[in-house]
């Protein structure tokens, strides 16, 4: 299969656009420098506390039978999820969110497609640690346009992939795609037609 990703221009182009539309989600949660300062002031405070929420927010999601089915198929221990989310924990508090920053959210993102964790999943467990988190700080705002973020970023990638796929492996234009998504999804919300639409 083409995937025409491995010219050293298109890497380029690929990582300015998953740059840019990190950016866009800052400005849009009005996510500022200022916010990431907040934090980093209060990773002193919260490191003791990062271990605790990893353990328990992994406990959590092994609770729940899609995601434990992914954790098997993927041979993900216990100890592993726990230390691979103390280090995300870390680096939510004390990350630049910078391109660096954002390329290796972006890069979890992708493995997760590649092991079958489902965005639900994704934002639910996005919700776990903000339950976790949010008693733990006094910038609770800073936090939730962080956490919004960091999901905003993952979530991306799956959106990615797909124009990606659609493209190099089915050839289907961006517009036709677009078009063949609206007549599905048109058609599913005709058929839900008796649950009642918000009236504005
Ligand atoms: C807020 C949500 C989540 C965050 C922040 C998160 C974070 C991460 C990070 C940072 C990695 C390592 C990526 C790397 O190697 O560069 C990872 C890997 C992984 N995550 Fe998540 N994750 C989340 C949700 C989930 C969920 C819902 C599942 C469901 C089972 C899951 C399963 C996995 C698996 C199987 C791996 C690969 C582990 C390995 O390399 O051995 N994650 N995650």
């Amino acid at each position: 299969m083409n995937f025409q990703v491995n010219s050293k221009h298109e890497i380029a182009d690929i990582k300015r656009r998953i740059v840019e539309s990190a950016e866009h989600a800052k400005i849009h949660l009005g996510l500022t420098e200022e916010d990431i300062e907040k934090l980093r002031l209060e990773a002193a405070k919260v490191k003791p506390h990062l271990h605790g929420v990893a353990e328990r927010a992994t406990d959590q999601l092994l609770r729940d039978p899609e995601a434990l089915a992914v954790v098997e198929k993927a041979g993900l221990t216990r100890e592993r999820a726990v230390a691979l989310f103390e280090e995300w924990l870390r680096q939510l508090f004390e990350g630049d969110y910078g391109e660096e920053y954002v390329l290796r959210l972006f890069k979890a993102g992708l493995i997760h497609v590649k092991v079958g964790v489902n965005e639900r999943l994704m934002i639910s467990q996005m919700g776990v640690f903000a339950k976790e988190l949010l008693p733990l700080v006094d910038e609770k705002d800073a936090l939730v346009k962080a956490l919004s973020w960091n999901l905003a970023v993952m979530v991306y990638s799956y959106n990615y992939i797909k124009h990606v796929v659609f493209r190099d492996t089915i050839g289907v234009k961006k517009s036709l795609m677009e078009r063949l998504f609206d007549m599905t999804t048109e058609e599913l919300i005709g058929k839900l037609s008796d649950h009642a639409r918000v009236k504005a």
